[in-house]
């Protein structure tokens, strides 16, 4: 049984402009104890989607015009606000991009640690405050029983990041949800919390998505990786697979324009390393989402298929078991072709 199972999940922000197509079908599923990487540019509906199951977009604009999002044998889309407020930090713990916009300026670390136990664990305060400090020396935050009493202005970048995955972890919540946690980051302080995050996910055992717009960073932490655009999921496997096996055009390019520090840039069929490039073209207008592959207007393999109808994402052919692709071409025999 899969911890979660996203089915055909589609999402609209409705504007003054028009209605934006955010998400456009998602189906996946993660399983218990899984770490799943959401990569893709940004405005590809990574963020939209898992707030939307967690009842954080606003409503209106935000419409979830159909799908389901079953959580542990309940669908999160059919949640009250107030059930969903006990899944949010209890069950689901969640970690934010910048924890100087989510972490209250005016209450100490302790009360904010100490808030999520009482309400979800239901601990007393005093039990609580100790568990803070258990936590946030989990965490490598350094002479936690003093910290505990400041205030978030007094930690830097990296360890207010710390911080917010004590808060996300506090409940020991099954699964786990970082959305972009390292990007405001600088390079070492990134590489010492994906460090941070790995230990954690060992010793806690729990499922992870992990939302960022760079492969590099989740290379060396997710099982699987899902690359989404316009919406939608453009290649999903194994995360060696869709590195070292990549058939989505859109994953291509994302490979190619990492540099070569992170993660060598996948070869071409005469070994040679492409030179780090940019993706030409823009991404889709949301408002007016094309009828077909949404980023074949930018595929230099595209076919006349993939301009009018939209393919669905299915097992990759001769790829690993679970390697799932949304293409009418095929990556391997065009690029063998083209060498
Ligand atoms: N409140 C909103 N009102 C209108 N459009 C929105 C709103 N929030 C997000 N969007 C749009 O939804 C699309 C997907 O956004 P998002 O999921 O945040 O992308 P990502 O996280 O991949 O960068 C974008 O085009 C974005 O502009
Ligand atoms: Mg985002």
């Amino acid at each position: 049984m899969p911890l979660l199972e996203v089915d055909d999940l589609a999402v609209r922000f409705d504007t003054g402009e028009g209605s934006v197509h955010a998400v456009n079908g998602v189906s996946y599923a993660v399983e218990p104890g899984e770490t799943l990487g959401v990569v893709g540019e940004s405005g590809s509906g990574k963020s939209v989607h898992v707030l939307s199951m967690l009842g954080l977009i606003p409503k209106p604009p935000g419409r979830i015009l159909r799908g389901r999002a079953i959580f542990d044998g309940r669908d999160l889309l059919k949640l009250s606000e107030r059930e969903l407020r006990e899944v949010r930090g209890g069950e689901i713990g969640i970690i934010f991009q910048d924890p100087m916009t989510s972490l209250n300026p005016v209450l100490s670390v302790a009360t904010q640690i100490t808030e999520t136990l009482v309400i979800h664990k239901k601990l007393s305060r005093p039990a609580a405050k100790k568990r803070a400090i258990e936590l946030l020396d989990l965490v490598g935050i350094p002479d936690p029983h003093r910290r505990v009493d400041q205030y978030p202005h007094e930690f830097s970048g990296g360890m207010r990041q710390r911080v917010m995955i004590a808060i996300g972890i506090a409940c020991e919540p099954k699964l786990l949800i970082a959305d972009e946690p390292t990007t405001a980051l600088d390079v070492t302080v990134q590489a010492q919390v994906l460090d941070l995050m790995r230990d954690l996910k060992r010793k806690l055992g729990m499922a992870m998505i992990w939302i960022t717009h760079d492969m590099g960073v989740v290379a060396g932490i997710a099982d699987n990786i899902q690359v989404m655009y316009g919406g939608r999921i453009m290649e999903r496997g194994p995360t060696r697979a869709v590195f070292q096996d990549t058939r989505s055009a859109y994953t291509y390019g994302l490979l190619r324009s990492l540099p070569d520090h992170d993660q060598p840039p996948v070869p071409d069929a005469q070994g040679r390393r492409p030179r780090l490039h940019q993706i030409p073209g823009s991404p889709p207008d949301l408002f007016r989402p094309p009828a077909g592959d949404p980023f074949a207007p930018r595929n230099p393999y595209a076919t006349e298929r993939c301009l009018t109808e939209a393919p669905p994402l299915a097992q990759a052919p001769g790829g690993v078991p679970g390697h799932l692709v949304a293409a009418w071409y095929d990556l391997r025999s065009v690029r063998e072709n083209a060498a």
